[in-house]
């Protein structure tokens, strides 16, 4: 097994488009800093359409397509989609599942082809009639809708939640659906009742006027979302826009379930980054947009839910819960398929769950992962587990 060297006095890898079969990853520096690979770069075209906690960087995923070239590539934590975005842009057919219904949405909106033209046409449309429907006017008529959900009346001032709610009573008028949801529930995120430094979990709304770490000043909440719909409308349609100049013709199929029962199809690949335990709620993270498309919610679900904790009893269950989960992956996996986990697993779970399941570890690369804040205080480290069938 290789171990790849944690610093090897250069620059860390980034010619990502040069890696092919032969390239030996244990050779790869993958520590990259903030310079050598920077959040625009991180976030490049549909892979910031909405803000997701959990991500992981979409050039690990593209080394490890380039290297082991799969046909269909899986990934059963499918989270915002970023492994099938990646695949779409290589060629490769991807499956994806994933128990949350707005990541789901996410990564559908991400990798769906459009017709740029009328894609276009919609959204500059959506946010011509609703902001024709919010201002006062004798020709044409007002919207009066209200919201009956306790979350949104909580949430967002009276005027930005008119806002929402009236962009969101347009969306049926068009085909693209979908994007003019993630654009509602991106504006909503910004337009929440929060303070600019805690847009991730916010415990309270933030009604009055605030000291602002962020900006050094003292920060009023804001009153408005329609300036998010219009400017995330475009960013949304600029996206896509790129994205579509250089993704292939690649089949992508989303499955919103629960990855231990879901049916995949033949693949001869899975790359994938977990939850982990009690970390990160995967539902509660994106709330606003739950009540606002009254989407599913499927929290009791969730592998590791951060409700849950991270009591012993919550641990056992998380192994169990992601052994089920490979388990049933490996029954579609051809017999030299190869499974690539992005994970901390500083309790040693995964390597122990290999040879259980019926897979032996390859290789495992480390990744120095706070390198990149420059924060040295308590060192992080992720691993890059690569498991082959064990036959
Ligand atoms: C670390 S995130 C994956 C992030 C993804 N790699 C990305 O870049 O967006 C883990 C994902 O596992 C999902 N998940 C948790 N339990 C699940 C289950 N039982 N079946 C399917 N997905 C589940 C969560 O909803 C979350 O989106």
């Amino acid at each position: 097994m290789a171990y790849n060297p944690v610093y090897n006095g250069g620059a860390p890898f980034t010619a990502f488009s040069s890696v092919t079969p032969a390239t030996p990853l244990a050779s790869l520096d993958l520590n990259w800093r903030e310079q050598d690979l920077p959040e625009r770069t991180r976030t490049k075209h549909v892979h910031r359409l909405h803000p997701y906690l959990g991500k992981y960087i979409p050039q690990l995923v593209e080394i490890f397509l380039r290297k082991f070239t799969p046909k269909v590539v899986c990934d059963p934590f499918a989270g915002s989609g970023t492994t099938l975005v990646e695949a779409a842009a290589l060629g490769i057919d991807s499956v994806g599942c994933d128990i949350s219904a707005f990541n789901c949405l996410l990564a559908k909106v991400k990798t769906d082809e459009y017709n740029l033209e009328k894609l276009g046409e919609e959204i500059r449309d959506i946010i011509y009639r609703t902001s024709l429907a919010l201002s006062p006017s004798l020709f044409s008529e007002q919207f009066e809708g209200q919201a009956d959900s306790e979350y949104l009346n909580a949430w967002f001032a009276p005027h930005a939640l008119r806002e929402l709610l009236c962009f969101r009573s347009m969306i049926p008028r068009y085909e693209y659906q979908d994007v003019m949801k993630v654009i509602l529930s991106r504006s909503a995120r910004s337009a929440r009742l929060t303070t600019h430094f805690n847009l991730d979990f916010p415990k309270k709304p933030q009604t009055e006027p605030y000291a602002c770490y962020k900006h050094g000043r003292t920060c009023q909440p804001t009153e408005d979302a329609l300036q998010f719909l219009s400017r995330y409308g475009l960013d949304t349609l600029k996206r896509i826009e790129a994205y579509s100049q250089i993704r292939k013709r690649a089949k992508v199929k989303i499955i919103n379930g629960d990855s231990r029962t879901a049916r995949f199809p033949k693949i001869d690949a899975v790359i994938t980054s977990p939850p982990y335990v009690g970390l990160i709620d995967y539902h509660e993270q994106h709330r606003y947009a739950y009540e606002l498309l009254e989407l599913p919610v499927n929290e009791a679900s969730e592998i590791g839910a951060a409700s849950n904790g991270n009591s012993k009893r919550a641990q056992g269950d998380y192994v169990v819960g992601i052994a089920e989960v490979f388990a049933n992956v490996r029954k579609s996996l051809g017999k030299d398929g190869v499974v690539v986990i992005v994970v901390h697993d500083k309790n040693g779970f995964y390597e122990s769950l290999a040879p259980q399941l019926g897979f032996k570890t390859e290789e495992k690369l480390l990744r120095h992962v706070n390198r990149r804040t420059g924060r040295r205080a308590t060192e992080f480290y992720e691993e890059i587990l690569i498991w082959r069938l064990n036959e």
